[in-house]
């Protein structure tokens, strides 16, 4: 088992303020992961310390062998780790195709630029009817496929979603884990943020429980916890959200 992302002991925040405290999580190539935890208890900021958009202030983050702590956002973007955001954050004025090009800029994602992206297609056929059509009118499903085929451009060796189906109905949120989990089960490892355990006991190996900026819980697939079990976690611990 080779271990493609390791973090160690990650402290980090924004100005004074921590966020993370002592984080360490790692995932070997041939799994995925999932992420949960309550609001604003540092989900987002682990992803994006993990691509280099926040630096720790402490720790360090290896990837694919190779200690990434400092390098920076667009060098690990290039090594193929790539990063769905939270929320909207497309270029409103541009049309999809044409963000889905632009999207495979590094020099690895250029040479499968055709390949990825009759790939995003067939896993989003959505996206294929509207090829011309500009980002800001898209629905808000569609933005989020529009986000993760945009990563997926990246010819990515590990994918992190953060939040995909936020804020989606369940149909479309049923639809898009079916396009997520093809995504895995064709090989591609993925860190997964997501408020629904059951949804990413579905998509991933193992997860991880993040409260107040640490890691409380690790949760393997093969035993995990019943939904009571997970709304206590969620709602019963001394948590004070
Ligand atoms: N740019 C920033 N500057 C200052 N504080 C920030 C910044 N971004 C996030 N924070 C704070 O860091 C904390 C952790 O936020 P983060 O977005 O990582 O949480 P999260 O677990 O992803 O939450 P959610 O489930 O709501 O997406 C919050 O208190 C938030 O207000
Ligand atoms: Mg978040």
């Amino acid at each position: 088992m080779t271990m493609l992302l390791e973090a160690d002991n990650i402290t980090a925040g924004y100005g004074a303020v921590t966020v993370l405290r002592n984080l360490s999580l790692h995932l070997s190539d041939n799994e995925s992961i999932g992420l949960f935890g309550p609001n604003g208890h540092g989900k987002t900021t682990l992803l994006m310390t993990i691509s280099g958009l926040v630096r720790p202030s402490s720790g360090s983050i290896r990837y694919d062998g190779v200690d990434i702590t400092l390098n920076r956002a667009s060098d690990i973007g290039a090594a193929g780790l790539a990063h769905s955001p939270q929320g909207n954050t497309l270029f409103g004025e541009m049309g999809v195709a044409e963000i889905l090009e632009l999207s495979a800029f590094t020099r690895r994602a250029k040479v499968q630029r055709k390949t990825q992206m009759e790939r995003v297609y067939s896993l989003f056929p959505r996206l294929a009817e509207r090829q011309k059509q500009l980002a800001r009118t898209l629905s808000g499903g569609e933005r989020q496929m529009l986000s993760i085929g945009c990563a997926l451009m990246c010819a990515p060796r590990l994918l992190m979603l953060d939040e995909p189906t936020l804020g989606l109905s369940p149909k479309l949120k049923e639809e898009l884990g079916i396009a997520v989990a093809d995504i895995a089960k064709s090989g591609t490892p993925l860190v997964v943020v997501e408020q629904d355990v059951q949804f990413l006991l579905s998509l991933t190996d193992r997860l991880y429980m993040i409260e107040h900026g640490e890691v409380v819980r690790e949760i393997d697939r093969t035993d995990a916890p019943d939904h009571a079990e997970i709304m206590k976690l969620y709602f019963g611990g001394d948590s004070d959200d």
